[in-house]
């Protein structure tokens, strides 16, 4: 295993997910895919497998932390220590609701989903990056990380702190040679969008893992459908 970089990404669907683990995988990278559906996590492994991609399902629910941090010493033990973190799953709807029709208890779901989740997940990982000396968190949210939305409480409330965890991780571990970073994708993932397809977005992140430099990037201008 000497030698091989692993990708985890944690929200791997057929969408950006997906594109993100063809894209490091040409680059050589070993990928650990984690999300709750295993049928379609296996799917994906074989498809990957075919185009020459060395893939592994490790099959978690982001909102139970223990089963996430289990998947990902499971990653690191078969695949090798995980060099990059991509931590991408996609809210529910239901989290989706409009501010006074938002209490205590409608935030325990984002809030699990989208600070919890990443906490978790960073510090299963992070021991492994300081041992290589290197490695590379990527946050991928919408626009409401920057921009809240009156009808969309729960994702803001929740990507708000996610950005803040972040922003703080980049700050203290750069000069460990851990890059930290969030890529904000105002509107909708589109197939065929010059911005917005998965494929071009895993590109951006690519990217932004190689280059290295600054903390928020912007997948399109912020108000964009
Ligand atoms: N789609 C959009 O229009 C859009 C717009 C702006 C930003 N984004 C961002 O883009 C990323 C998602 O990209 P995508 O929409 O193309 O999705 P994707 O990569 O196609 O799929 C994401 C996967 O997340 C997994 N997931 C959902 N809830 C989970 C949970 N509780 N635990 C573990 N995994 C879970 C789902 O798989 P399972 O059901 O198997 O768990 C789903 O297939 C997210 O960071 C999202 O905030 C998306």
């Amino acid at each position: 295993m000497v030698g091989v970089s692993v990708v985890a990404i944690v929200g791997a669907g057929p969408g950006l997910g997906a594109a993100v683990a063809r894209r490091f995988g040409r680059e050589g990278y070993d990928i650990a895919l984690v999300a709750r559906d295993r049928d379609r996590l296996d799917g994906l492994v074989r498809e990957l497998s075919e185009g020459g991609v060395r893939a592994r399902a490790f099959p978690a629910d982001v909102r139970e932390p223990e089963r996430l941090t289990r998947a990902l010493a499971d990653a690191a033990r078969e695949l090798g220590t995980v060099e990059v973190l991509q931590y991408s799953p996609v809210p529910p709807r239901d989290f989706m609701r409009p501010v006074l029709e938002t209490g205590h208890r409608q935030l325990t779901g984002p809030v699990e989903f989208s600070v919890y989740g990443p906490v978790a997940a960073v510090r299963q990982v992070l021991p492994g990056m300081r041992r290589l000396g290197r490695g590379t968190i990527l946050f991928v949210n919408g626009g409401t990380a920057v921009v809240p939305h009156v009808e969309r409480a729960g994702t803001s409330v929740a990507f708000a702190a996610q950005s803040a965890y972040g922003h703080l991780l980049h700050e203290r571990l750069a000069a460990e040679g851990i890059h930290v970073a969030q890529l904000v994708v105002p509107g909708a993932i589109t197939p065929g969008h010059p911005r917005k397809d998965p494929a071009v977005l895993a590109e951006t992140l690519w990217g932004m893992h190689r280059e290295r430099h600054g903390f928020r990037h912007f997948a399109d201008d912020l108000g964009s459908p």
